[in-house]
């Protein structure tokens, strides 16, 4: 196992009607900015309840935070509180909306030229506005990790940032968002907290028996409950744990000192600032191919997943490996996910040369977890997913 350190300050406040509780989160005589996207929480009654929890502050709202934040719209929201001088930003809402209410927390108090470069630099994040959170849709685990996402329309890009200073100082879980969520949407949500453990688990074995064993479980688990969220999303019993396993993969914890790739993540990224894909479908796309293309590398840990997820014990180390990527492809299909570029675009054709240039460029030019996925290894994925 390899040396961490590891510090997670986000505070999680999970269960029924925990909304209610908002206002002993949030510090006094703050000037609060509510942020959310476009429009569900006035459908769904998350927006009655944080209003009604909320009244006794100043508060103000943004609304309209597309799905993949995009940077323009932020532009605007930073305008309001510069000029409105808000002390606290609350996220109401998935992903993106929290991902875009980190870039502003980073941006309000950012004093470089453009807040651009804030995603260009390559430098964590170490001063932001304080901000909470109430999610409506698990899947990311944005709500508590210090990381975001920022899609920038006009130039095509899509790019992650983050640090310290961006933990959600709170984060309300209530599990029942979850019954007004589209089918389409827990789709996703299933896809990308999958691919989140994969990304931390799916590599060479660390002697970190604790850390897989906590993969595994969340593997497990999302298996177990994905048919029953899908068929009902009310049932709390499956809403509770889906959101919680969203959380457990991307807050820190599974992925401490073990390797991680995350270059799944990278080349579906690409996908959806290049074809505006839903994120978890990029990911649904590239992660077959991934595996297969680095099955050498990878294999001995795809064969225990094999085994231990989905039971393969007999057969050649190749064999179990295989068995346990068809079996992932599967479990994207289960929950009605494409997993081929051309099931979405006809205009795939170019795409694989345009990604790898795009990584050369950027002086991406080792990815995975040891740093050997090159740009010509990324061409021949993406090929492999059309
Ligand atoms: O915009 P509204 O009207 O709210 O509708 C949203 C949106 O259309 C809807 N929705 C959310 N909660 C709902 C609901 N509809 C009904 N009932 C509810 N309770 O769902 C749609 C998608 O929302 P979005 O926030 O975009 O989804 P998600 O949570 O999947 O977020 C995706 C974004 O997060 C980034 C992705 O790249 C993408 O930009 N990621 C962030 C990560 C992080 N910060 O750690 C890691 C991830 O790997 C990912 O990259
Ligand atoms: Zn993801």
């Amino acid at each position: 196992m390899n040396n961490f350190e590891f510090k997670n300050p986000t505070k999680i406040i999970f269960g029924k009607n925990k909304i209610a509780d908002l206002s002993k989160e949030i510090p006094a005589n703050s000037k609060i900015l509510m942020l959310y996207g476009g429009g569900s929480i006035k459908t769904n009654g998350i927006y009655d309840q944080v209003k009604k929890a909320l009244k006794s502050f100043d508060l103000i709202e943004f609304g309209g935070i597309p799905a993949n934040p995009e940077y323009s719209i932020l532009m605007d929201a930073l305008e309001v509180i510069k000029s409105q001088e808000i002390t606290f930003l609350l996220a109401v809402g998935g992903g993106s909306v929290i991902d875009g209410t980190k870039f502003l927390a980073a941006a309000a108090l950012y004093d470089g030229e453009t807040p651009w470069d804030i995603l260009t630099s390559g430098k964590p994040i170490l001063k932001g506005m304080p901000f909470g959170t109430v999610l409506t849709l698990p899947a990311t685990g944005s709500e508590m990790n210090s990381g975001f996402v920022l899609t920038r329309k006009e130039t095509k890009e899509k790019l992650a940032s983050g640090g310290p200073a961006l933990y959600p100082l709170f984060s309300i879980l209530d599990p029942q968002v979850v019954s007004s969520i589209p089918q389409k949407q827990i789709a996703n949500g299933l896809a990308d907290v999958y691919t989140h453990v994969m990304e931390q688990y799916m590599t060479y074995p660390n002697d970190a028996l604790l850390q897989d064993r906590f993969a595994e479980s969340i593997l497990q688990t999302l298996v177990e409950v994905a048919p029953v969220i899908l068929k009902d999303p009310s049932d709390y019993h499956a809403a509770s744990n889906f959101m919680w396993c969203c959380t457990m993969a991307l807050n820190g914890l599974i992925g401490q000192g073990v390797p991680q790739d995350w270059a799944v993540h990278m080349m579906g990224h690409e996908l959806t600032a290049l074809f505006g894909i839903d994120h978890a479908r990029t990911l649904a796309i590239i992660a077959p191919s991934h595996y297969r293309y680095n099955l050498d590398t990878k294999k001995i840990k795809l064969a225990q997943y094999a085994e231990r997820i989905w039971g393969f014990t007999k057969g050649t180390i190749e064999e179990k490996a295989n068995a346990g990527i068809d079996k992932t492809e599967e479990f994207f299909h289960s929950l009605g996910i494409k997993t081929k570029l051309s099931e979405y675009t006809a205009d795939y054709k170019g795409t694989a040369g345009i990604i790898s240039k795009r990584f050369t460029d950027r002086g991406w030019l080792g990815l995975g977890e040891s740093g050997k996925v090159t740009p010509a290894d990324v061409e021949k994925i993406v090929e492999m997913s059309y």
